[in-house]
């Protein structure tokens, strides 16, 4: 009995410290061999860095979140006898690449080896994972040891090109909430930060040689709500929403990414989306009265209810049919050339409307010189002679999946967001491609119940975003550089707005893009993102804990209409109530389709993990769950 009870605290003690210690790691190494003990961390911690190279912010990074745990952390130029060793391999190391690493944790020190500063910095981030979720706090925490547990990581990512998009144009973001989006982007990875610069609603880059781009294009009237749905301007409505970024603003974005081992795409979206550029410059517009118009603030000027492209209801395009377009876009790239190094430019390319030029004398003349037929035709001339001014400065183009339309260059590359099909089209045909597929991979829609969310037409559930496959079946993978989300902004108003949007589904695709497909697994990732809950927590990241509110749908049976409520992660509870008071976990436990009540208005839910209320009360009319059966 007393053997048997001695084993039995055994078994308890290693399963204590096993749950302790569950190694979350996002996104998942290729290989983790988990050893058995730990690593403390020491009262005096040295860090051995190689002689001669860049680490670019490897070290300051791990200076600065480790001086939050109270040691004194110091450099050692060229020891390998250090607490923590970065090695930069003498012979390379061929399975890892150049952004890959190998992690050790033994108990008495940390080795991470790369053959390039790149894998370093990623295996920094790697060991920072290792450590408690308090080494992301934003103060010096006292009370916590600071362990990390013996294990043997090889690591490198499945796709060169893992990117996230922010939209800067709908809103405006300071050059430091721009900062922290691109630190906590290197936090998982990525490589891509790609900056939405221009759009019908600001442009928010300094041209010299074209200063009312910014004295003009950059400002806008300011409303607050949902954007599409504003009402006409008041004439003496001032335009003091916006701002822009300056060269120096640039210089200094792109050396901070750089920092981080991310590169900035800049994109300057033509044809469409180009109100601010003709509020500034009208005579770029085929349309006469172009010099009335104004950068838009949400109201609404697209009318999509006949598909794409839309039909504009003020021309927001480009004259393609205009000798000064090519000299105004000759200027501008001229201009972001210079700014960043990066060898793509993005220059948009998507939903531009057609039915301005259709109207147009100038179009019609151009398409008769230049034997055009259509309107993709159209746009392709525009493209091709925007391709010839982008190669002039040294630079790659890419555009958006609409450039396929009405035929492309063999040179240009294509990011494909109208679903895959384009991307997997373009690939076949040796056209470098960049997977951003809606469906999987656009963060600016909604990631829970409408009733809980910024209502946006469509929703992407972070399950869904898990599923995105950067390399899709049927592609070229040769010619799949790799995957990003995209994160518009119309209505996203500030910048914790913008990181509720962007995490977790960011941690989603961050593993979909670095992590070897067979070593995805929901169940694991969601757990994992469970503890990273705590280390947003710390980092004070907002994020959306929308996994916790079950998908509501209605259907309609007769005349009884019935709500599914379908949890997206397991092990949660579900408790409602149709009688208007707020259910806790002592209210009927969902278990099958509810019938709503006669007369029964509100239809509340709350989602329970064992007794600890987890979930956000939901409240949603029962006259809008009725309009919820498809
Ligand atoms: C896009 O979402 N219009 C590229």
């Amino acid at each position: 009995m007393k053997k048997f009870s001695f084993t039995l605290l055994l078994a308890f003690t290693l399963l204590v410290a096993v749950a302790q210690e569950k190694i979350a790691i996002i996104p998942e190494p290729v290989s983790l061999i988990a050893g058995s003990g730990t690593f403390t961390l020491p009262q005096q911690v040295t860090i051995g860095i190689p002689e001669k190279a860049d680490l670019g912010y490897t070290t300051g990074l791990l200076k600065q979140k480790l001086s939050r745990t109270g040691s004194t952390v110091q450099e050692q130029k060229g020891s390998r006898s250090a607490t923590i060793n970065l090695v930069l391999n003498k012979s390379p190391n061929a399975r890892i690449g150049d952004e890959g690493y190998t992690l050790s944790v033994t108990p008495d020190k940390i080795v991470i080896a790369a053959n390039k500063p790149a894998g370093l910095f990623y295996g920094a981030q790697t060991f920072l994972q290792l450590l408690p979720p308090e080494i992301e706090s934003m103060e010096p925490v006292n009370g916590v040891v600071w362990k990390v547990p013996v294990a043997e990581i090889t690591d490198y990512p499945r796709v060169g090109w893992r990117g996230l998009m922010l939209d800067v144009s709908r809103h405006f973001f300071t050059v430091d909430e721009v900062k922290k989006y691109i630190d906590n982007m290197s936090r998982f990875k990525y490589n891509i930060f790609h900056f939405h610069l221009t759009d019908d609603e600001g442009w928010r880059l300094q041209i010299k040689s074209l200063p009312k781009l910014t004295e003009v294009g950059a400002w806008r009237i300011n409303r607050t709500g949902l954007f599409n749905t504003f009402s006409p301007a008041e004439p003496d409505e001032k335009k003091s929403y916006g701002g822009y970024y300056t060269h120096e603003d640039i210089k200094e974005l792109v050396q901070y990414a750089k920092e981080r081992f991310i590169n900035i795409l800049p994109e300057i979206d033509v044809p469409g989306h180009s109100l601010a550029a003709i509020a500034s410059y009208p005579e770029l517009s085929c349309t006469e009265g172009a010099d009335q118009y104004q950068v838009r603030y949400g109201q609404p000027i697209m009318d999509w209810s006949h598909g794409a492209p839309p039909i504009a209801l003020i021309d927001n395009t480009l004259c393609p049919a205009n000798e000064k377009v090519y000299g105004f876009m000759d200027k501008v790239i001229t201009e972001v050339a210079q700014l960043f190094p990066f060898p793509y430019i993005h220059v948009g390319g998507d939903e531009a409307p057609h039915n301005f030029w259709e109207k147009s004398s100038q179009v019609q003349a151009l398409m008769k010189k230049e034997n055009l037929k259509t309107m993709p035709q159209v746009q392709a001339y525009f493209e091709k002679r925007l391709e010839k001014i982008v190669n002039s400065k040294g630079k790659k183009l890419m555009g958006w999946d609409e450039i396929l339309e009405g035929g492309i260059s063999p040179t240009a590359a294509l990011m494909s967001w109208r679903g895959e099909k384009y991307g997997i089209e373009a690939s076949q045909s040796k056209h470098y491609v960049v997977m951003s597929p809606t469906q999987y991979a656009y963060i600016d829609y909604m990631q829970g119940d409408v009733s809980t969310e910024v209502p946006i037409y469509a929703t992407l559930r972070l399950s869904k975003a898990y599923e995105f496959n950067p390399v899709p079946q049927g592609a070229n993978a040769e010619y799949v550089l790799g995957g990003q989300a995209n994160l518009w902004t119309e209505n996203v108003y500030n910048m914790r707005q913008a990181e509720y949007m962007t995490w977790p589904r960011g941690l989603a695709i961050a593993e979909s893009v670095w992590s070897p497909a067979n070593k995805k697994n929901w169940n694991n990732f969601v757990s994992k993102t469970e503890q990273f809950f705590k280390r947003f927590d710390e980092a004070e990241i907002k994020y959306s804990p929308a996994i916790y509110d079950p998908v509501v749908s209605v259907a309609k049976k007769g005349t009884d209409y019935y709500v599914t409520l379908t949890p997206e992660i397991e092990g949660l509870d579900i408790y409602t109530s149709f009688d208007n008071s707020a259910p806790d976990r002592f209210y009927p436990k969902y278990k099958a389709p509810l019938l709503i009540p006669k007369d029964a208005q509100l239809l509340r839910v709350i989602t329970y993990r064992g007794k600890k209320e987890i979930g956000r009360q939901m409240s949603i009319k029962v006259e809008d769950l009725k309009k919820r059966v498809k």
